[in-house]
């Protein structure tokens, strides 16, 4: 791993990362949670700020999926905290979870700038599980707000994959094919095809594409 960037199926990189809430050891700070961390390009700007908000809002229901939230910029501690206090006075928000003030290590660790956009950090997500491994990375370039509902999905979406043994379809649970059903993994063998027919204990299309409801 020595010198790129960590990937989806990686183990999230052990750091020590200075925070609005003090210093905090990654990921053994969320053992046992699932987290996202985030970056931003920079305090004090538009569609950060608008981010931060949108954020700040879904919190509650982050929470209540066992999951923590840790934004990112290459900007002074004090920079996060007069930040989030104008967030606060002026658009009534309390940012409550800690902002990385990274110098640039953690940045490069993540791979987290992207030169040809710039010298900022990108608006990246990484989702990290409970077992501290990366299952998922997003970026966005600084003209472009995250979708948060759908950072929100993606969390409902793993938990629900991980925990029913199920994939998940294309705008669940809206899809247009199975709509709040949930996919069951293909047959992996001549045998399992061929009963997975048959038996109709799922909605199938075909034995390769089976669907059923969601466990409630
Ligand atoms: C913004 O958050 O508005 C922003 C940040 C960096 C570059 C451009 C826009």
């Amino acid at each position: 791993m020595e010198g790129s960037m960590p990937l989806i199926g990686d183990k999230f990189p052990e750091m020590e990362v200075q925070t609005t809430h003090g210093m905090m050891s990654l990921p053994e700070a969320f053992a046992g949670k699932w987290f996202i961390l985030f970056s931003h390009p920079a305090d004090f700007t538009p569609v950060c700020t608008t981010e931060f908000v949108a954020f700040q809002r879904r919190y509650p229901e982050f929470k209540k999926l066992n999951t923590e939230l840790i934004g990112l910029s290459i900007d002074q501690v004090f920079s996060h905290i007069k930040w989030t206090e104008w967030i606060r006075d002026n658009l009534d928000v309390k940012i409550e979870f800690p902002i990385i003030a990274d110098h640039g290590q953690v940045a490069h660790t993540l791979g987290l700038v992207h030169p040809g956009a710039g010298s900022s950090t990108v608006r990246a997500v990484f989702f990290v599980d409970p077992h501290s491994v990366i299952r998922a990375i997003l970026y966005y370039p600084a003209e472009l707000g995250r979708n948060f509902d759908e950072i929100l999905r993606m969390t409902k979406g793993f938990q629900v994959a991980d925990a029913q043994k199920v994939a998940i379809p294309a705008n669940w649970p809206n899809n247009e094919l199975v709509g709040d059903h949930v996919i069951v993994p293909p047959a992996k063998d001549v045998a399992t095809a061929e009963k997975r027919l048959a038996e109709k204990k799922y909605e199938c299309f075909d034995w390769w594409l089976c669907h059923k409801p969601m466990e409630k």
